[in-house]
């Protein structure tokens, strides 16, 4: 049996838990006998179970104080799934968890934008060095197939530019004003009560989250080093109700998109008048990416690019791939 440690159990850790446990007849179909998490771990404490983990109440019970380092050599798992907190300015706690496992030749999956963000280069240069897997799809526009799709599907046809919409909140108040007429201040306020927006939403407004998942796509997708500070970054901030209105009677619709060029090395996230028929001008909090590539012209995804299910069906789904042993 396949054995997971989890870090993080929140709205990601717990909802792939779950996940885990309701898919386990496919997953004992799949990979011979469903994986098991047999540890969790939390700012709050760790709890191991070589019987597997509950979710609720049993997990409660048994806490023990152990540090996530320590867990790994105790636990020496199969995978080891990293959901903590995303820090965009250092990559911490993810990004030294990450390396602990990596250095102990332990499988990792990720959500964590933050290590991805601070550390690409170095993260995945150990896990080629230690012949370890890493996987992040779950960094990157929550449920919808980017990095994989890349990976395995257009493994023949490179893509050489992406333009989407990375970020639901600030779509879900660009589609309130439009459609409603409503103002910045209360389509944002709207998002908020709808748990859309953080009580800080400068991330999400800002284009910050945008950009750190535009800054992942472009490593590993183009293969262009680009850096957080390379992307030329605006938010929506200063949209009004009225550019809005204007953009609409000619046929455009005001969209913060994502931009980078493999051949340019340009990266952007702005806000952009994006024609109403584009296939990027989703509505609401879906998230969306244009692919160009270079032999077979360019197609566009576009789905649910977070929350704490869909980003774990990503997660699942690189569990997967690694169990399977298709990469190292
Ligand atoms: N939510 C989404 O829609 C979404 C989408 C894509 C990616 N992600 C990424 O997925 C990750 C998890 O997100 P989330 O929404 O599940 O966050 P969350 O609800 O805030 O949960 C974070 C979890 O991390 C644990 N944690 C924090 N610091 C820790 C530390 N130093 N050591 C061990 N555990 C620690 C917390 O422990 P306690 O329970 O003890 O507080 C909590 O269980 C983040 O990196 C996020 O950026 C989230």
């Amino acid at each position: 049996m396949s054995r997971i440690l989890l870090a993080g159990h929140g709205n990601v850790g717990k909802a792939f838990h779950e996940l885990l446990l309701e898919e386990a007849p496919r997953l004992a179909a799949l990979l011979g006998e469903a994986p098991k998490v047999v540890g969790v771990l939390r700012r709050s404490g760790a709890w191991l179970d070589e019987n597997g983990v509950g979710v609720g109440a049993t997990l409660l019970s048994r806490r023990q104080s152990l540090s996530v380092v320590d867990a790994l050599d105790k636990v020496r798992p199969d995978v080891f799934v990293e959901l903590t907190t995303s820090n965009l300015q250092t990559g911490e706690p993810g990004a030294s968890y990450i390396r602990a496992a990596l250095e102990r030749g332990i499988p990792v999956v990720t959500a964590n934008k933050g290590p991805l963000l601070r550390h690409y280069e170095s993260l995945t240069t150990l896990a080629k060095r230690k012949g370890v897997p890493l996987r992040f799809e779950g960094t990157v526009a929550g449920s919808i197939p980017t990095l994989n799709l890349h990976e395995f599907t257009l493994v023949g046809n490179p893509v050489t530019r992406f333009d989407g919409i990375l970020n639901g909140t600030s779509n879900y108040i660009l589609t309130r004003m439009a459609e409603e007429g409503l103002a910045f201040a209360d389509a944002l306020k709207e998002a908020q009560e709808l748990g859309y927006a953080e009580a800080d939403p400068t991330s999400d407004v800002g284009g910050h989250d945008a950009a750190a998942k535009l800054v992942i796509l472009a490593n590993h997708v183009l293969g262009v080093p680009l850096s957080f500070e390379d992307v030329q970054r605006e938010g929506i901030e200063r949209i009004s109700a009225a550019a809005i209105r204007l953009a609409a009677k000619e046929g455009y619709a005001i969209r913060l998109i994502a931009t980078a060029d493999a051949a340019t090395r340009q990266a952007s996230v702005a806000p952009r008048l994006v024609p109403v028929d584009s296939s990027l001008n989703v509505r609401g909090s879906l998230n969306v990416v244009r692919f160009a590539t270079a032999h077979a012209g360019s197609f566009t995804i576009s789905g649910k690019g977070a929350g704490g299910r869909e980003t774990a069906t990503a997660v699942l789904s690189d569990v997967i791939h690694v169990l399977r042993g298709r990469t190292t």
